[in-house]
C-alpha cells in the first residue's frame, strides 16, 4: 500500500501560501506551492479543514463537510490543486470532522429553530439542565477549549460541546449522522482524494448516560490528549469506524488516520484493527521531552502498540495544536541543533511520519502579542492559556520583512515575526546547511534506501548499546540511527556515515584516533557494514 513508509505533509491551509492576498492562505496558494513539496521529496500532503466555515475553530467548526469555504476558493480550486499534486506524483489527504459539526451546519439551525424534544434536535446531544428550572448544565462536564462543555438556548434546554460552544457534539445513535458522512467520504473519494485523517477519532461515542466526571477526572484534565478522560475512547466510537472502513473499502488504494489521543498502548491497538482505520497518529514523540530514555521509550512503546496489528507506526513530532519542538526543545540554536537531530530520528523509525508545516524549516513558536491570538481556546480560558496560535503562524517563503511572501498583501492574519528572513524557504534553500536541506536530503536516502524494505509495517529495530544519553538502533534493512541527547560526545558505532545532522568531530584519545564522535544534541544516519 502506498501509504506504508509514506511521509505525509501536515498543510495548515490557512498558514501555507495565499495566493488572494487576503493575507489567509488558500487552496490556489497551495497549489502554486506543490512543487516545493515535490522537490522536499513527501509522499503526500494532509490538508486540515477547508470547508465552509465561520471559523470558530479555523475550519474545524464545519457547516458544510462538501463545500469549499469562499476564505480558501472553491471546488474548481480544489479540483486543480488536486490534478496538480497528483501529476507531481503527491497524494492528497483531507480532514473529516465527523464529531460535531459547526453551530451554522443546517442541521444545529433545524435545531435551534425546533421545540425541546423535536426530532430534529435528535442529531445532536440535547438535555435538560439540574437545579431549579433547570439552571443548572445537564453535569459537571467542562470544554477541552475551557468553560462549561453546554450551552444553554433560550427555551431551557442544554447542548453539548466537548469543543468551542459553536461546535456542538454529534449524536452518532442517530442514523443520519453515519449516512451523512459516507456521503461526505464518497463525495470526496470520487474527485479522487487519496485518504482522510479524522478529527478526534477517539470522541464519538459519549459514556452510557453522560455521567458526571469524577473530582479526581476533573482535577487531571488538561486537554483531549488526557488519557484518564472517561469522554473519550469509548467502545462504541469501534462501529464508527467500521462504518469508515466499509465505505473506504469501496475504493481502490486509499487510507485513514485517526487523531487518537489515548494513553493505553493495547487500547490504541484497537483502532487499527484489520477493519477499522489504516493508521493511527502515535503522539508519543510529541509528548517526549529531550531525554534519551523518554525517547527510547516513546518508541518502545509506539512499536509495542502496533505489534500485531499489521498496520505501521505513525510517528508525529509536532501537529497544529501542540507547541513546536524547536521550541519545546528549548528554543533558540539549542532548539534547532536538536530538531535536527528529532528530524532524523522520526525519519529513521519504521514506518509512516508525518511532517507538520514549517518542522522543515525549523520554526519555533511565536510570541504572539495579547491582541493577536485568534484560537479560541484564548477566550474560552478566561485568558488564562494562550492557545495554539504560537504553532501557526504563517510559513515565510522568501525576502526579509514579514509577510516573508506568504501573500501578494500586506499581512498575515497571524503576523510574522521581524527576524525570518534567514528561515524562509528561499534562503534555506540556497544553504547547503539549512535544515530544509537537512530534510531534503534525509527524504531523498529514506525513499531509495535499499528498496524500502524497512519500512513494512511491523519492521523491527534492535537497539544499540550506548552511553546512558545516547540512543541508537539499526534497522532491519541495516540503516543505522545514533541520536546523543546528553553533555558529552559519543563515538560513533560501525558503519559508513550517510547523514549527520550537524558538524560531527573528530575522536581525540589515542585509542580512538581516526573514529569519529556524534557531538550533544546531534544525530547520525549510518549503513551498517
Ligand atoms: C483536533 C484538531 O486538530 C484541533 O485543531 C481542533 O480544535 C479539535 N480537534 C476540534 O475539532
Amino acid at each position: 500500500m502506498w501509504w506504508t513508509g509514506a511521509v505525509f505533509y501536515e498543510v495548515y491551509v490557512r498558514s501555507f501560501a495565499d495566493h488572494d492576498g487576503n493575507g489567509i492562505g488558500d487552496l490556489r496558494g497551495i497549489t502554486d506551492r506543490l512543487p516545493y513539496l515535490a522537490e522536499l521529496g513527501v509522499d503526500a500532503v494532509w490538508l486540515t479543514p477547508f470547508y465552509r466555515s465561520p471559523m470558530a475553530d479555523h475550519g474545524y467548526d464545519v457547516a458544510d463537510p462538501r463545500a469549499v469555504d469562499p476564505l480558501f476558493g472553491d471546488l474548481a480550486a480544489f479540483d486543480a490543486l488536486l490534478a496538480r499534486a497528483h501529476g507531481l506524483g503527491l497524494r492528497v489527504t483531507v480532514d473529516l470532522v465527523p464529531n460535531h459539526t459547526s453551530d451554522q451546519h443546517e442541521w444545529f439551525r433545524a435545531a435551534r429553530g425546533a421545540e425541546p424534544g423535536d426530532p430534529e434536535r435528535s442529531r445532536y446531544i440535547f438535555r435538560g439542565g439540574r437545579g431549579p428550572d433547570g439552571v443548572e448544565p445537564p453535569n459537571n462536564w467542562p470544554s477541552v477549549f475551557g468553560g462549561p462543555a453546554w450551552t444553554r438556548l433560550p427555551d431551557g434546554q442544554w447542548y453539548l460541546h466537548l469543543f468551542a460552544s459553536e461546535q456542538p457534539d454529534l449524536n452518532w445513535s442517530h442514523p443520519e449522522v453515519a449516512a451523512d458522512l459516507d456521503t461526505t467520504m464518497r463525495f470526496w473519494l470520487d474527485r479522487g482524494v487519496d485518504g482522510f485523517r479524522i478529527d478526534v477519532a477517539h470522541g464519538m461515542a459519549k459514556p452510557a448516560g453522560l455521567p458526571d466526571l469524577s473530582p479526581d477526572a476533573l482535577h487531571g484534565l488538561h486537554s483531549m490528549s488526557d488519557s484518564n478522560d472517561p469522554r473519550f475512547d469509548n467502545d462504541g466510537v469501534h462501529e464508527v469506524h467500521r462504518g469508515v472502513r466499509r465505505t473506504l473499502d469501496a475504493y481502490p488504494e486509499v487510507m485513514a488516520v485517526g487523531e487518537i489521543w489515548v494513553g493505553d498502548d493495547e487500547r490504541v491497538a484497537r483502532y487499527v484493527r484489520p477493519d477499522e482505520l489504516h493508521l493511527a497518529f502515535n503522539f508519543r514523540l510529541l509528548e517526549s521531552p529531550w531525554n534519551a530514555e523518554e525517547l527510547r521509550t516513546a518508541v518502545d512503546r509506539s512499536l509495542r502498540s502496533i505489534a500485531g496489528t499489521g498496520t505501521p507506526a505513525c510517528w508525529v513530532l509536532s501537529n497544529h495544536d501542540r507547541p513546536r519542538h524547536v521550541t519545546r526543545y528549548g528554543g533558540g540554536k539549542v532548539g534547532l541543533c536538536r530538531a535536527r537531530a528529532a528530524a532524523l530520528l522520526q525519519l529513521a523509525l519504521p514506518g509512516v511520519a508525518y511532517v507538520y508545516n514549517g518542522d522543515e524549516l525549523g520554526l519555533p513558536d511565536v510570541d504572539l502579542p495579547d491582541e493577536a491570538l485568534q484560537d479560541p481556546i484564548w477566550e474560552r480560558s478566561g485568558h488564562r492559556e494562550r492557545g495554539r496560535d504560537g504553532s501557526r503562524v504563517p510559513l515565510p517563503w522568501a525576502g526579509d520583512e514579514p509577510p516573508y511572501d506568504f501573500s501578494p498583501g500586506a499581512s498575515s492574519w497571524l503576523p510574522a515575526p521581524e527576524g525570518w528572513a534567514g528561515l524562509t524557504a528561499a534562503a534555506q534553500g540556497d544553504d547547503p546547511c539549512s535544515i530544509l536541506n537537512l530534510y531534503r536530503h534525509a527524504l531523498r536516502i529514506r525513499r531509495t534506501w535499499r528498496g524500502r524494505s524497512a519500512m513494512a509495517p511491523e519492521a523491527s529495530l534492535t537497539w544499540l548499546e550506548l552511553p546512558r544519553d545516547a540512543l541508537g538502533f539499526v534497522r532491519e534493512d541495516g540503516l543505522v540511527c545514533v541520536l546523543n541527547a546528553g553533555t558529552e560526545p559519543i563515538v560513533l558505532p560501525p558503519g559508513d556515515l550517510l547523514l549527520a545532522s550537524g558538524p560531527l568531530t573528530s575522536l581525540t584519545t589515542s585509542a580512538d584516533s581516526g573514529g569519529l564522535a556524534l557531538p550533544p544534541d546531534t544525530a547520525a544516519w549510518l549503513a551498517s557494514t
